[in-house]
């Protein structure tokens, strides 16, 4: 195969990343928007040890997976990848994808991977978006490129903030200069925080919560100016009216400030908590440490079934959420402290917890957390959350040489149209 030239594939499997796999003379090409069974005609864009890239120039037979995207800007817009594929397959797509990474990276010969659980719907899950805005066009960015992709609704999204980029786009109006993203959040409770985020520097501001309000035609409650901030995250400047919300999920009630992490499909929330909790409903555990513990989403409803509960996340808006969610859920047993997780871990110690809880971003854990974790001496149990197959399972392989194995691993999908995985793992201290 030749870069530029094009060749007939048969696509066998989905990676991680959402491309196909396919072979030409045993050499492994990847190729975007396609699905297990379609042949199709590619062009080679570029050429790494071992394996290809390619786009997709033609469809010559479909697989059966694939359906018509419902959405106008699927294929340009960033957003989703797999809008082609049926929802039940995405779903057993993930599963697989979860399988071979437990068995390649976590070096399990046979995962035991229990049932799905579906997003109860695949569309309008999204409480939150960062939308992107450049030459008066908001949406998301073009694949690969940052270029903006102008976007009217988005499928995705919450109904109640499915329309809402033409009327952001009304409000650019009403602002100094352009800015380069909005954030929007739209909890349970119907209420929406919005965040202004300029690249650098800009001139005052005249814009009130009223005419956010009157522009956007949704619940705003406050609405913060941002800087872009040295390590990508937005630094707040200045917060118009609350800059928090409520959530309910089931019989928990959080407070969730403008800054902090909350779960984003908000369908999936309580069968993530319930998965979560269940653990410790079913055995009785005396402490429960929760690693990455956010708002206290799982720490709380966790703490009702254990003696005492300690949480450990960096973020300090997200900490003082959890201190008041502590409050509002009326338990007394638990405890949260702000610090970096590598930095907590003389905490962790200190409580030696017999259930422990980790709830990471992407990158995973460091060896330094999971030998820490692993030679507590009272260390009977691990629930890993996991937005990333392949550290979650080189993580459980890590575990493994520390005599603590994974008995089961649950796909719970929070991200339905996207390759995004996300699982729980359930790990069992072994001797
Ligand atoms: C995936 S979220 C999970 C939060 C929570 N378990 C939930 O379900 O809402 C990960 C959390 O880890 C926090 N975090 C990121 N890096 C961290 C670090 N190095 N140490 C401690 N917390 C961290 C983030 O602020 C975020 O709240």
């Amino acid at each position: 195969m030749k870069k530029g030239k094009q060749f007939k594939l048969r696509i066998e499997k989905l990676v991680y990343g959402g491309r196909g796999l396919g072979r030409i003379n045993g050499r492994a090409v990847f190729v975007p928007q396609v699905v297990p069974g379609d042949v199709v005609v590619v062009e080679e864009v570029s050429r790494k040890s071992g394996f290809s890239e390619a786009k997709l120039v033609k469809i010559l037979s479909r697989g059966k997976s694939r359906v018509k995207p419902p959405c106008p800007y699927f294929g340009k817009c960033g957003g989703c990848d797999w809008q082609h594929i049926r929802y039940e397959d995405q779903v057993r797509f993930k599963k697989e994808i979860l399988e071979e990474n437990l068995k390649k990276i976590g070096k399990i010969k046979k995962p035991n991977i229990d049932e799905a659980i579906p997003s109860p719907s695949p569309w309008h899950y999204r409480n939150r978006a960062q939308l992107k805005v450049k030459d008066g066009k908001v949406g998301f960015f073009e694949k690969g490129t940052h270029n903006v992709v102008d976007v009217e609704r988005c499928l995705i999204l919450k109904e109640e903030i499915c329309d809402v980029m033409p009327k952001l786009k009304e409000l650019l109006k009403d602002l100094p200069s352009e800015p380069s993203e909005f954030h929007i959040y739209s909890s349970s409770k119907e209420e929406v925080l919005l965040k202004i985020v300029f690249k650098n520097r800009f001139k005052k501001l005249d814009l009130s919560l009223e005419r956010v309000r009157e522009v956007l035609g949704l619940n705003v409650v406050g609405f913060g100016i941002y800087r872009q901030g040295k390590e990508g995250y937005p630094e707040r400047i200045k917060f118009f009216g609350r800059d928090f919300t409520y959530e309910k999920v089931g019989k928990y009630k959080f407070r969730v400030s403008a800054d902090s992490f909350f779960q984003v499909n908000h369908f999936q929330i309580g069968n993530l908590i319930d998965r979560v909790s269940r653990v410790a409903m079913e055995h009785q555990y005396m402490l429960a440490g929760d690693l990455y513990c956010g708002v206290g989403t799982l720490t709380i409803p966790v703490g009702r079934y254990v003696h005492r509960a300690f949480g450990i996340e960096s973020n300090f808006s997200a900490v003082s959420d959890a201190l008041y969610n502590r409050d509002i859920n009326g338990l007394r047993n638990i405890s949260f402290y702000c610090r970096e997780a590598l930095e907590g871990l003389e905490i962790v110690t200190e409580h030696n917890p017999d259930l422990v809880i980790f709830d990471p971003p992407r990158s995973g854990l460091s060896e330094k957390i999971v030998k820490a974790v692993a030679s507590l001496s009272r260390l009977k149990k691990i629930v890993y959350v996991s937005c990333n197959p392949s550290t979650l399972a080189r993580d459980i392989h890590l575990f493994h040489k520390f005599g603590i194995n994974m008995e089961k691993a649950k796909l719970i999908d929070m991200f339905p149209q996207t390759f995004h995985v996300e699982a729980i793992a359930y790990l069992r201290k072994v001797k």
